[in-house]
C-alpha cells in the first residue's frame, strides 16, 4: 500500500519527485483544482503537490489547499500513511538550523484563537500523529512539534503559543493535512526541514528565500530515506 507525501509548493515538490523517481506530468486529482498525483508504477509511493493558484499564479500554500489535496489524494490512492513533507520555520532557541529536517512527534495549529472553551481545544487541534520515533532515532533525524498557521510572519501571540508548545517548526499545512487524515482514519505524520528562523532578526521572507535550494535538497534526501526506511521495516508494511 501507498505512502503518499502531500507538498504544498512546486519549488519542494519537485526535488522530491526526482529524488524518488517519479516521472511525468502527473494526474489531476479533481478538474476545480490545480493539486496533481504522482505515483510510482508499484503504488508504493506517491505525491501530491498542490499546484499553482489559478487567479494568482503562485503556489496554492496554506491550509485550504492542503484540506483538498489530502482529500482528492487519499481518495485516489488510499495510502498506508500521509506525511505532510514541505519546508518550514524553525527556533534557534530549540535548537533549530537552516536545513536541519524533522519528524513530526505532534501537530497544532498556533493562530486559530477563540478564548471560549470548549471551541478552543478545537481551535489548537493536536491531530492524532504516527509513533514513527523508532525510525527517527535509526535515521538520526530530529522530532518534535510542528505547529500550523496561514501567516508566513510570527505575531507575539503566535510566538507564546508556539513557545508553549515547544513547536521546532512553523509551517502553513501539517496541521490541516492532519485534519483531514483525522477525519479519513489515515495514519498522518509531517516531515519538515528549515528554511528560515523564527527567532532572526532578519524577516521570514528573506530568509526563506535565500535558504529554499538548500533546504528542499535535504528535503528531497530525508524523504526518500524515510519512505525506504518505512518500507524496510516489517512492523510498518502493513496498516
Ligand atoms: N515555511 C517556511 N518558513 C515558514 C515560516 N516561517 N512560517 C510558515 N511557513 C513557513
Amino acid at each position: 500500500m501507498t505512502i503518499l507525501l502531500v507538498i504544498a509548493m512546486e519549488a519542494e515538490a519537485a526535488p522530491v519527485r526526482a529524488a524518488l523517481g517519479l516521472e511525468g506530468p502527473g494526474q489531476q486529482l479533481h478538474l476545480a483544482f490545480p493539486a496533481h498525483l504522482w505515483a510510482t508504477p508499484d503504488e508504493e509511493v506517491a505525491v501530491a503537490s498542490n499546484g499553482t493558484d489559478a487567479r494568482f499564479g503562485v503556489a496554492a500554500i496554506a491550509t485550504q489547499p492542503a484540506v483538498t489535496t489530502t482529500l482528492h489524494a487519499i481518495e485516489a490512492c488510499a495510502p498506508r500513511l500521509v506525511i505532510s513533507a514541505g519546508t518550514a520555520g524553525g527556533f534557534a532557541s530549540r535548537g533549530g538550523e537552516i536545513a536541519k529536517p524533522y519528524l513530526a512527534s505532534r501537530v497544532v495549529f498556533h493562530d486559530r484563537r477563540i478564548d471560549l472553551p470548549p471551541f478552543d481545544r478545537y481551535g489548537d487541534g493536536d491531530y492524532a500523529v504516527a509513533d514513527l520515533s523508532a525510525v527517527a532515532t535509526s535515521m538520526g533525524l530530529a522530532t518534535g512539534t510542528v505547529s500550523t498557521g496561514n501567516a508566513l510572519d510570527a505575531p507575539p501571540s503566535d510566538v507564546a503559543k508556539m513557545g508553549a508548545t515547544e513547536t521546532v517548526a512553523k509551517d502553513m499545512e501539517a496541521a490541516a493535512v492532519a485534519w483531514t487524515c483525522e477525519q479519513l482514519d489515515v495514519p498522518f505524520t509531517a516531515l519538515k526541514v528549515i528554511t528560515d528562523l523564527v527567532d532572526h532578526h532578519e524577516t521570514a521572507a528573506d530568509q526563506f528565500t535565500r535558504n529554499l535550494a538548500l533546504a528542499t535538497k535535504t528535503l528531497a534526501q530525508t524523504a526518500a530515506d524515510l519512505v525506504a526506511a518505512l518500507q524496510d521495516n516489517p512492523l510498518l508494511a502493513t496498516k
